[in-house]
C-alpha cells in the first residue's frame, strides 16, 4: 500500500512505543514524516530507520507553547503542505487518587491535553489548505472506568472530548478528525508500571482484554495509519476503540 505518497504527516512521541511504529507504518506507506519527541536519542534511532530520506526529526516539547509555535513556523518556511497530523506522546502514571500530588496531575494534563492541543491549534491552518486528518491518540480510560489513573484519565477524556469539537467545527471544511482509544498494548508505557503499594489486585481485571493478550504497537499503528488515510474519508470524529474488547 502506497497510502500515503507525496503526504506529509506530523508524528509526535515517534521516539517510542505507538509513535515509533506508527512512523514506521508511515513510512512504509510512502510518507515524508516530521517526527517529534523530547527523547533525543529514542527519536534518532526512529529517524535513522525512515527510508523516505526527506523525513527529518524534531526534538519538542509539546507541552511547550514557545516550542510548538515555533515547530509551525519553521515547517511553513520549508514545506509545501500538511497533510497529517498524529498525536501519539503522552505520559502515564498510577496513583491512588488521594494521594495524587498536584505537580503530577498538572504535568499529565499539560503532556497529554494541553500539548496535544496546542499541536492540533497549530496545524488546523495548514491542515484547513490540505483538508487533511487529524488522529489523535487517546486511551480506553477515556471511555471505561481505570483504577489509579484519575490525571491520566482526566487528559484523555480531554482529548476525546475535544477532539470531537474539531470535528465538528471544521468538518463541514473537509477536515477528518478522530481518536484511537487502545488499551494493553505492550510499550514502554505499560511494562512493569510502578503501581501504588497495597492496590485492591480485583481491580487488576478490568483492564485486561477479552483474550487476555496484549498486542503490539503495530496493531495500532495500522489503525492510526487508516483513520489518516483517504480509506477513513467517511469517518469523522470518533473514539476507534482498539481494546481487544475490553469495553465490549
Ligand atoms: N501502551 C498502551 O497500552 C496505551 C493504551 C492507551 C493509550 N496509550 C497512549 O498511546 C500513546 C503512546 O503511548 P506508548 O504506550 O507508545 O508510550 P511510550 O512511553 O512508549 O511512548 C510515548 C512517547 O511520547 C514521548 N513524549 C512524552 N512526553 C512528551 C512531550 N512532552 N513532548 C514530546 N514527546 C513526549 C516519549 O518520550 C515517548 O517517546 C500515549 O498517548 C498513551 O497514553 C497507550
Amino acid at each position: 500500500m502506497d497510502r500515503f505518497k507525496d503526504k506529509t504527516v506530523i508524528v509526535t512521541g515517534a521516539g517510542s512505543g505507538i509513535g515509533k511504529s506508527t512512523a514506521l507504518r508511515l513510512d512504509a506507506e510512502g510518507a515524508k514524516l516530521l517526527v517529534i519527541d523530547i527523547n533525543e536519542e529514542e527519536l534518532g534511532t526512529t529517524h535513522s530507520m525512515l527510508k523516505n530520506q526527506s523525513s527529518t526529526s524534531h526534538i519538542i516539547n509539546i507541552a511547550s507553547l514557545n516550542e510548538t509555535k515555533k515547530f509551525f513556523k519553521d515547517f511553513q518556511e520549508t514545506n509545501k503542505q500538511l497533510d497529517a497530523l498524529i498525536n501519539v506522546a503522552g505520559i502515564l502514571r498510577f496513583d491512588n487518587s488521594h494521594e495524587v500530588e498536584i505537580e503530577n496531575w498538572n504535568k499529565i494534563l499539560e503532556i497529554n491535553l494541553t500539548g496535544t492541543f496546542f499541536m492540533c491549534r497549530y496545524a488546523l491552518p495548514l491542515l484547513l489548505e490540505s483538508k487533511g486528518a487529524i488522529v489523535n491518540v487517546s486511551s480506553s480510560a477515556a471511555i471505561g472506568a481505570h483504577a489509579w489513573t484519575a490525571a491520566y484519565s482526566a487528559s484523555k477524556g480531554g482529548i476525546s472530548a475535544f477532539s470531537k469539537t474539531l470535528a465538528v467545527e471544521y468538518g463541514m471544511r473537509g477536515l477528518n478528525i478522530n481518536c484511537v482509544c487502545p488499551a494493553s498494548i505492550q510499550t514502554p508505557m505499560s511494562t512493569n508500571p510502578k503501581m501504588p503499594k497495597d492496590i485492591d489486585t480485583r481491580l487488576l481485571k478490568k483492564i485486561m482484554p477479552l483474550d487476555g493478550v496484549n498486542r503490539s504497537p503495530d496493531d495500532i499503528a495500522s489503525t492510526i495509519a487508516f483513520l489518516a488515510s483517504e480509506d477513513a474519508i467517511h469517518i469523522n470524529g470518533i473514539d476507534l476503540r482498539v481494546d481487544g474488547g475490553l469495553l465490549t
